[in-house]
C-alpha cells in the first residue's frame, strides 16, 4: 500500500474531530453568553435606553410614577402584558423632548447627571415617530413555543379576592398578604421594575417549569401538562 492512501483517511478523521470540537465549543460559547450563570447580566441591549426607574419609579424618588398598566395595557386582560408602541410615548414626548426641556432652566435631568445622553436618546423616540419607524425592543423574558402563559389569570389571583395569606415559592419567601395592587403583583414574578434603569431577570424569580409547577401546586392551581404545554 503506498503511504499517502493512509494519510488522506487520517487528515479526514483529523478534519472531522476538529469539526466537532469546534461545533461544541461555539454551542458552549453560545450558552454561556446567552444563559450566564445565576440568570444575571441576562439582559438584552435595547435599541433605546429605556429607564423604568424614570416613568414607573415613585415621584419620591425622582420618577414620574407611571401606573405600569398605563403602558402594559394588556396585562390585567389578556395573555401578553404587551410592550407600548411609540404612539404612546408621543402621548408625553410629544411635549416632554429636547426642545421643550433645554429651554427650562429648572430641568435637573431628575437626579440623572448624564442629561445630554437622556436628551439625545429621547429625541431619538421623537425621530422614530416622525420616521413611522417602530421601536423592536427586544424580549427580556421568553418562554420556549411550546408553553402558554396567561399574565391576566395570574393578575386576577394576585390582586382580586378575600383578603388572605399564602407562601410562594418565588420572590423573596416571606409569607404574602393578598390581594395586592397591579404593580406590587408584577414583583412576585419580574422584581422591583420600578427600580431597574434596565429590565433584568431576576435570581430567585427563574421563570423555568419547576417554579410553575410548584406555585400552582402551593396555590391549589391546575397541573396537568396541558395547562402549560399546548
Ligand atoms: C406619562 C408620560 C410619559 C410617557 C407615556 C413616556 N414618557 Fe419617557 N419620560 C417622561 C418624563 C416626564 C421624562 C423625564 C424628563 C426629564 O428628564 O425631565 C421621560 C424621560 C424619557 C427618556 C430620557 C431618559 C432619562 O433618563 O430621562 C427616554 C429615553 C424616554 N423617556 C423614553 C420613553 C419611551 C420609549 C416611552 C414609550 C415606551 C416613554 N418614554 C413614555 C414621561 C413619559
Ligand atoms: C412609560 C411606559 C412604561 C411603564 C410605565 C412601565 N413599562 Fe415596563 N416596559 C416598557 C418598555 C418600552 C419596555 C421594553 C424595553 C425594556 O425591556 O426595557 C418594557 C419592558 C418591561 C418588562 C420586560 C418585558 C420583556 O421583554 O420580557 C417588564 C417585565 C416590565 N416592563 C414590567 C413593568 C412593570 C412591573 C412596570 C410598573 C412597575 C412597568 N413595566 C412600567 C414601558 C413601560
Ligand atoms: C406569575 C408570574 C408573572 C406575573 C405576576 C407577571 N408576569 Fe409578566 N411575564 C411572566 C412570564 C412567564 C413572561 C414570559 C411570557 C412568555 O414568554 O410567553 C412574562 C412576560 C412579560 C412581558 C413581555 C411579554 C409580554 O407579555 O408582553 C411584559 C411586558 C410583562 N411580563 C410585564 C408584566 C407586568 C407589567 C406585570 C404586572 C402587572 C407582570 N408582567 C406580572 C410572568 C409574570
Ligand atoms: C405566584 C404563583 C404562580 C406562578 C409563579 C405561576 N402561576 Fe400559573 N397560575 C397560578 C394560579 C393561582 C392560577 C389559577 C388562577 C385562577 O384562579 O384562574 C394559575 C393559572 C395558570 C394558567 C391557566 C390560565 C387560564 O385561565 O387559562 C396557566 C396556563 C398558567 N398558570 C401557567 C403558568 C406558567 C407557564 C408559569 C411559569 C412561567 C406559571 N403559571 C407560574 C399561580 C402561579
Ligand atoms: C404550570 C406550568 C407547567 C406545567 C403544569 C407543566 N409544565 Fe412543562 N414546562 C413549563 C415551562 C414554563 C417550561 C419551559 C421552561 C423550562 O424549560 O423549564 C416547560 C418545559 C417543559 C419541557 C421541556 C424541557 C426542556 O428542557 O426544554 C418538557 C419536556 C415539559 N415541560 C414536560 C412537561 C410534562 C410532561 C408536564 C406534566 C407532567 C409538564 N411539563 C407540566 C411549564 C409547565
Amino acid at each position: 500500500m503506498r503511504p499517502s492512501a493512509n494519510i488522506i483517511p487520517l487528515a479526514l478523521v483529523g478534519l472531522v474531530v476538529t469539526g466537532i470540537v469546534g461545533f461544541i465549543v461555539v454551542v458552549l460559547f453560545i450558552s454561556w453568553f446567552s444563559n450566564p450563570p445565576f440568570g444575571l447580566g441576562n439582559a438584552p441591549a435595547q435599541p433605546i435606553d429605556f429607564p423604568h426607574t424614570v416613568h414607573a419609579g415613585s415621584p419620591a424618588e425622582g420618577g414620574v410614577g407611571i401606573a405600569c398598566e398605563f403602558c402594559h395595557r394588556n396585562v390585567t386582560e389578556g395573555a401578553a402584558a404587551t410592550v407600548p408602541a411609540v404612539e404612546q410615548c408621543l402621548f408625553c414626548h410629544q411635549q416632554v423632548n429636547p426642545e421643550n426641556l433645554v429651554a427650562d432652566a429648572s430641568h435637573d435631568g431628575h437626579g440623572h447627571n448624564d442629561l445630554a445622553g437622556d436628551l439625545a436618546e429621547m429625541q431619538r423616540v421623537v425621530d422614530k415617530f416622525n420616521d413611522n419607524d417602530p421601536i423592536d425592543w427586544e424580549r427580556v423574558h421568553r418562554l420556549p413555543d411550546h408553553v402558554r402563559f396567561v399574565h391576566e389569570a395570574h393578575l386576577r389571583f394576585l390582586t382580586q379576592g378575600e383578603p388572605r395569606t399564602v407562601s410562594l415559592p418565588i420572590g423573596d419567601g416571606q409569607p404574602m398578604q393578598l390581594p395586592v395592587p397591579v404593580g406590587q403583583a408584577c414583583s412576585v414574578c419580574h422584581g422591583d421594575v420600578a427600580s431597574m434603569e434596565e429590565v433584568q431577570p431576576q435570581p430567585g424569580q427563574s421563570l423555568k417549569m419547576g417554579t410553575c409547577v410548584d406555585c400552582h401546586r402551593e396555590l391549589n392551581a391546575p397541573t396537568d401538562c396541558t395547562i402549560c404545554h399546548k
